[in-house]
């Protein structure tokens, strides 16, 4: 079957396609035929080997992790499954990919799509559904009436955590440029700053929850917008001791980690905050949570740009420039 592999790191001038065995399943994995996959930018991160010390990659190896596609074929213990099932799974950390025409998906990462979705839109969801899933219900906890600030709004996880965020009964307040504002008040957001022309931390106040979508002094500015007791959810790092105990690293990486993110961490302890950076976990049952709320229209999948499978690398340099209105999807199988 055709994949794009990883074959040496790189970035996208390392990835090719290559003719490689269609995977054969375990008794608890289904036999996916990849209709389309998400892009992420950790993928474009994994292919500069910038994941290196934290992922577990063995190359050559297959890219991507998001994919959405119909089941052909079932292990002996699994039951939630049948061949014909049209299903959604993230494949993140798991050392096997979605960027190809078929994938071995484990039963446990794994959901039915949801009806109302075709396979483009579904395969947009999981990284940024379970990411933001996990860090602002595990996470940060957010409860109704609460306010959490989302930067990024217009971006894949900022156009799905602003739409969970007001499920979860919350206000949200979110950066963007000039052009997204009226956009990403469509998903809901009730404070919009654009960051062109404003500098959020003097505008904002009151925030229990941040979640950290931009890298950069973002951070540290969104100290200054947190009450006593907030909690600071970062997905861009600095990753701390708590993140590299939970990963079993070594006593060096936890030390490494601990150093890197003691400057936070102490910023935050001045507010009375938490600050925790988070890894997104793959996990078919949640990620059903997710699709009951897209079936019912509660929350919307935004799809940018679809490219298709041949333009895969094409997709991954548009998604690398950082200006991607929502999602950006391969599609393998025009329906
Ligand atoms: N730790 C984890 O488990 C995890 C999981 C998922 C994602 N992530 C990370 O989270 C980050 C965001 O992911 P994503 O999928 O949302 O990325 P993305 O879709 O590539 O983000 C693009 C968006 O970012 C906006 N943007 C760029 N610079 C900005 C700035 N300075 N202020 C406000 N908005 C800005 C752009 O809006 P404009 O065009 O309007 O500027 C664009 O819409 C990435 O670094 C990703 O790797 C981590």
């Amino acid at each position: 079957m055709k994949a794009l592999v990883l074959k040496r790191y790189g970035g996208i001038d390392a990835l090719a396609f290559a003719d490689v065995p269609r995977p054969t399943i375990k008794a608890d994995e289904i036999l996916v035929q990849v209709h389309a996959a998400g892009l992420n930018p950790v993928d474009n991160m994994i292919a500069k080997g910038a994941f290196k010390p934290i992922l577990k990659f063995d190359l050559p190896a297959t890219m991507g992790s998001d994919l959405a596609g119909v089941v052909v074929e079932v292990g002996s213990r699994v039951n939630r499954f049948k061949v014909g099932d049209a299903v959604f799974a993230s494949l993140f950390d798991l050392g096997v990919g979605s960027l190809a025409e078929y994938a071995a998906v484990p039963e446990r990462v794994a959901a039915h799509k949801p009806a109302n979705l075709d396979f483009v839109q579904a395969a947009s969801i999981p990284m940024v559904g379970l990411t933001s899933w996990q860090a602002l219900t595990e996470r940060a906890q957010l409860q109704p009436g609460q306010k959490v600030f989302v930067p990024a709004g217009s971006g894949g996880i900022g156009t799905f955590a602003i739409q969970l965020a007001k499920q979860l009964g919350a206000k949200v307040g979110t950066t963007t440029s000039t052009g997204n504002v009226e956009f990403v008040r469509g998903l809901g957001a009730d404070e919009v700053v654009d960051y062109k022309t404003q500098e959020f931390e003097k505008t904002l106040r009151g925030y229990d929850a941040v979640l950290g979508t931009v890298g950069g002094d973002g951070l540290e500015k969104a100290m200054q917008i947190v009450k006593p007791g907030s909690s600071l959810v970062s997905l861009v790092g600095p990753p701390d001791a708590a993140f590299a105990r939970a990963r079993g690293m070594n006593f060096l990486m936890k030390f490494v980690f601990g150093l890197l993110s003691r400057k936070i961490i102490r910023l935050a302890q001045k507010r009375s905050a938490r600050y925790s950076f988070m890894f997104v976990r793959p996990d078919g049952r949640q990620l059903g949570k997710i699709g009951e709320l897209l079936e019912s229209s509660r929350i919307r999948p935004v799809v940018d740009k679809v490219f298709a499978f041949a333009d895969a690398k094409e997709g991954l340099a548009y998604l690398q420039q950082g200006r991607a209105k929502g999602k950006v999807v391969v599609q393998m199988v025009k329906p």
